[in-house]
């Protein structure tokens, strides 16, 4: 992003050009919900049903809510809260962007413990964890003492947490989104590779089977609100991330290939990681479906002894997380960050450590529910966060923001906003009719089922 000086709020900065917009929207969709989440999702909730679903989610609601927060910010050049008012002043809507800020800064609390995780991996892995006979007894058993040594686990989340509010206090997100461009790339290469292996595994055929044959007996209204929860997790949608960055973007640009070509990177990535979690959990067997937050910890280590060179690709892949890590953690800290130098004319540097902080504060009962304190693993405090703010949350958020878009603000003036960078938008009714019905009738029903899921 050209930007002016970190601490001149007013001078508001553009992205370079479409590409560079589209990498960083890139960079904040893809990151631990597509590697980490995904397969923890479609393993928790019968396998390729869920991954139907969520295909089907993100086509037809994720695709229409991403244009939705991506016209809202371009229209008004500003931050979630600042967009509802000049849209609606003096209305409650503008709540949209207080949820989106509290949101964010909860998932961001879990989020970068889990970031942690994959920096300590990183480590191991140099250090040769993974090296020779590698079981999925093992791989257990690490993922066991790792998270649950809260000192360990610190160091990582406080380096992470710390990164991510340094760049965010610079305004140096530009550095990042530059490295993005050749490092998501090469992730994605190296999802091949180990995908193409994993597929070859004697015995890979029922994980395939698992991961894309949907049994249609296990469709229920748990399945659809996860994966509707897992679109709106992954794209980065429901709290104000494509708000904020559409507001960076000039107006000539064409924001439905935009939002389109995100979706697509994103939901290839997240696919693409299944090919290898489930082949590789069939064909060496040990780890249970719902191992839930260490299903990919547990899995991803078995495949590298199966390549030659797999030292050198493990290290590589833990890197790579790492970094897409990195940039969906900026995004997240960039929305309430945005609001205090937009709306309150707080210096970036205020803005961020200060939300730094209260989001290391949140995330310390985070690093203590994985075995370190009773209570909170025994109440799974890290999988209620992400059930409120990562599903419940972010569906409330997109609802919002469907029926702001089509009906508080006007379908008529949000096409014509669309329309001035895209004059043939071909797939104007579809667009129409999913901000205006289905998307928020999806969710409706989705969040009726909560209390029976909940409760
Ligand atoms: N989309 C990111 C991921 O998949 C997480 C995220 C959610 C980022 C919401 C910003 C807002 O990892």
């Amino acid at each position: 992003m050209e930007n002016g000086s970190p601490d001149a709020p007013a001078e508001r900065g553009h992205w370079g050009s479409k590409l560079a917009f589209i990498f960083a929207a890139s960079g904040s969709a893809i990151g631990l919900g597509n590697i980490w989440r995904f397969p923890m999702e479609v393993g928790k909730n019968g396998g390729a049903i869920f991954v139907l679903v969520y295909i089907l989610g993100v086509a037809f609601i994720g695709f229409a809510v991403m244009l939705a927060e991506l016209v809202i910010g371009r229209y008004s050049q500003k931050n979630p809260v600042g967009a509802i008012q000049a849209i609606k002043p003096g209305s409650l809507w503008k709540g949209i962007g207080y949820l989106g800020i509290l949101t964010g800064v909860c998932i961001l609390s879990y989020y970068a413990v889990v970031a942690g995780w994959a920096v300590g991996y990183l480590v191991k892995t140099v250090g040769g964890a993974f090296k020779g006979n590698v079981t999925s007894k093992l791989t257990a058993e690490l993922f066991t003492s790792f998270t649950s040594n809260p000192f360990q686990v610190m160091i990582f989340f406080v380096l992470m947490m710390g990164l991510t509010t340094y760049i965010i206090s610079r305004g140096v997100k530009a550095g990042i989104e530059r490295w993005t461009k050749v490092l998501m790339p090469i992730l994605f290469v190296l999802l091949i590779i180990l995908a193409a292996r994993a597929l070859t595994l004697p015995g890979a055929g029922k994980g395939i089977a698992y991961y894309l044959k949907p049994d249609f007996s296990l469709l229920s209204g748990k399945v659809i609100l996860f994966a509707m929860g897992q679109a709106f997790f992954s794209l980065s949608l429901g709290m104000g991330t494509m708000m904020t960055y559409g507001s960076y973007l000039p107006k000539r640009d064409n924001l439905v290939s935009s939002a389109g070509w995100v979706c697509f990177f994103d939901s290839l990535i997240a696919i693409t990681a299944g090919f290898i979690i489930f082949p590789t959990l069939f064909a060496i067997p040990g780890t249970s479906l719902d191992a839930g937050p260490g299903l990919v910890f547990q899995v991803l280590p078995l495949i590298f002894p199966q390549i030659p060179g797999g030292y050198v690709f493990g290290i590589l892949f833990f890197a790579l997380l790492s970094v897409a890590a990195l940039t969906s953690t900026i995004s997240l800290l960039e929305v309430p960050v945005a609001y205090f130098v937009d709306e309150r004319n707080w210096p970036r540097k205020k803005a961020a450590w200060l939300m730094g902080f209260i989001t290391f504060l949140l995330g310390i009962p985070t690093v203590l529910a994985f075995g370190a304190n009773k209570f909170l693993t025994k109440i799974d405090f890290q999988g209620k966060m992400d059930f409120i703010f990562g599903n419940v949350s972010l569906a409330f958020g997109a609802l919002l923001i469907s029926i702001f878009a089509a009906y508080v603000w006007g379908v008529k003036k949000a096409l014509k906003e669309i329309e001035s960078g895209n004059p043939k938008f071909v797939l104007r009714p579809v667009w129409v009719f999913s901000i205006k019905y289905l998307s928020p009738i999806v969710i409706i029903i989705i969040l009726y089922f909560i209390k029976t899921i909940a409760g």
